[in-house]
Formats: C-alpha cells, sequence, structure tokens
C-alpha cells in the first residue's frame, strides 16, 4: 500500500496580500520569496523551493494540502488505489508540476472538498539555505516530519474522513474527548499522522472555515518566546495563551492571520505514538483569550470547561 508521508507544502488564498507577506516575514519568522506571477508569493522555512504559496484572492482559507509520496512507483501505486476505491484523480501536466516545483503532481478532493495534491520530487533549493525574515535563534523543524501540522473544520464527519485518510495510508483516531456542557456527548478531535510528527492532519468541530489553524514547530524553545514578542508588538491578538497539548506535548501559542484563522508556534513535539489513547484537556495552559477565540477556535483549545 501506498502512503503519504509529509504535508509538504499548501496553498493558501488570501485577501490581504501585502499584509500576510509582512505578517509572515516580521511575525513568523518566514523568508518571502516573490512568485512567478503578480498576485503569488512563496514562504521558505527551509532548503525547499517553498513550503507556502499565497496566491491573493477572497477565499481567505486553505486552498490546496500538498501531500508527499516517496517516489515515482508510489505516485503511480497511489494513483491506482485511489482509484479503486473510488475516488476520483487527475495526474497533472508536466506544466502542472513544474508550477508547483514539483516532479509529478496529481489533483482530487478529500471528503469535505478541499483541494489535496500529491506529489513527489519536490526542488531542494540546496544551494539556498533558508533566510529568516527575522531574526531567529534556530530553524523551523521539519525534516522527515514535513512543514508542519494543520487541523481542517470537520464536515464530512468522522467516520467518511478517517476512511479516507487511512486510504492514503495515515494512522491515528480521536485523540481528545472533550465534555463540554450543555451538550450530550463529549466533542471529539481526530488526528493523523503520517510520520515521526505527531500528527500531520487534525480535524476539529465543523467551522466558517477550513482552516482552523497551520502549525510550525521551532527547534529552539526561545523561538517561541521571540514569536510570542513579534506578535504582541505587532499588535496582533493571541487566541490562545501558551500551553502545553496533551497530545503532541507540544508548548505552543496561538495568535489570528490576516486571514482570521489561526498560527500557532511551538516547540518541543514528541513522536506520533503507535497505540491509541485519548485525553480530556491539556496538559497546562492553551486559555482562549476572550473576545479574540471565536467558538471555531475555542475547541482547539482542548480546553473546554470539564
Ligand atoms: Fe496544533
Amino acid at each position: 500500500m501506498s502512503q503519504v508521508t509529509e504535508l509538504g507544502y499548501v496553498v493558501l488564498g488570501v485577501k490581504r496580500f501585502e499584509r500576510w507577506k509582512e505578517f509572515a516575514s516580521t511575525v513568523l519568522g518566514l523568508e518571502v520569496v516573490e512568485g512567478d506571477r503578480p498576485a503569488r508569493a512563496f514562504l521558505r522555512m527551509d532548503y525547499w523551493h517553498h513550503r507556502i504559496v499565497l496566491e491573493e484572492n477572497d477565499a481567505d482559507d486553505l486552498l490546496l494540502l500538498g501531500l508527499r509520496v516517496a517516489g515515482q512507483d508510489e505516485f503511480e501505486a497511489m494513483a491506482k488505489q485511489l482509484e479503486a476505491a473510488g475516488v476520483t484523480v487527475r495526474t497533472g501536466s508536466f506544466e502542472e508540476a513544474a508550477e508547483r516545483h514539483v516532479l509529478q503532481v496529481m489533483m482530487l478532493e478529500d471528503p469535505n472538498g478541499y483541494g489535496i495534491e500529491i506529489f513527489h520530487g519536490p526542488q531542494v533549493q540546496a544551494n539556498r539555505p533558508f533566510h529568516p525574515g527575522r531574526r531567529m535563534h534556530g530553524p523551523f523543524k521539519t525534516g522527515s516530519g514535513g512543514l508542519g501540522h494543520m487541523m481542517l473544520s470537520n464536515r464530512a464527519g468522522y467516520d467518511k474522513n478517517y476512511a479516507f485518510y487511512r486510504l492514503l495510508g495515515m494512522r491515528g483516531g480521536v485523540e481528545y474527548r472533550v465534555p463540554v456542557p450543555g451538550l450530550p456527548r463529549p466533542v471529539d478531535l481526530m488526528f493523523m499522522h503520517c510520520n515521526d510528527r505527531d500528527h500531520t492532519l487534525a480535524f476539529g468541530p465543523p467551522g466558517a472555515k477550513a482552516a482552523n489553524h497551520l502549525m510550525f514547530e521551532v527547534e529552539n524553545f526561545d523561538d517561541v518566546g521571540l514569536a510570542l514578542e513579534a506578535v504582541r508588538e505587532a499588535g496582533i491578538p493571541v487566541a490562545i495563551e501558551p500551553g502545553s497539548h496533551a497530545n503532541d506535548r507540544m508548548y505552543s501559542f496561538y495568535c489570528v492571520n490576516p486571514s482570521g484563522f489561526m498560527s500557532e508556534i511551538g516547540w518541543g513535539g514528541r513522536s506520533s505514538t503507535h497505540q491509541s489513547e485519548f485525553y480530556q484537556r491539556d496538559t497546562f495552559g492553551h486559555a482562549t483569550v476572550p473576545g479574540v477565540a471565536t467558538p471555531d477556535m475555542q475547541v482547539d483549545a482542548n480546553l473546554a470547561p470539564v
């Protein structure tokens, strides 16, 4: 069975294009590279040509997830296993792959209707070390764990999403079962992994946007603090205070990015676990900030009153 190996890139459609580039550079510390056409910019965080594409448009949301497979054999096998399961797949042209800076790409949709691109062979610019947009103590943690993780709105429901992402070779399931006063059943949050990173994709309750948050991990603890200071200096609202997640043990905080979903900056995540377990709340912290965190965001804090 072919399986995806990492979240390689994401494509975001953003309304406030110039603001996003400034936020990415001066707040998050990403490297901004002007795109190959107007209204497109690339964001780098390691040797890859890019990890994020910013497209100026009105979506103000996630447009595409780019999931990697190891090579050509796995790419072809993945297309076959998807088609055998009834998923419509279109193999991209040479030009479409070139536009993504990969060797081959295929396009499909997940059960929520979110755009998925499965690719192999990203362009790695070995001659071009990452140059952060502002001072950093250390690098972003990417490597075999991919660019980070993303929490998405679970529009299609647990069963359909679980079946689809299992088909891509991912493992995981419910990791938080959070009791919420007034609801007959607790709220389930699902987390799926495909490498050492505890989770690559997560699914929260349905929200207004596909994207709940996009997480970047830094290798030096002090870079979480530096990012928090950059957020405060820029007058950007913190939506979820610093704290430690029970599942990935990540020390992190969340701010609201220029598209109105959250950016999480974290440090110290543990490796993915091989046996399932669940939590009712986080280890400590991660309190939502009243007046900033919307109900969609609050669920992500995993700290609904117990
Ligand atoms: Fe997260």
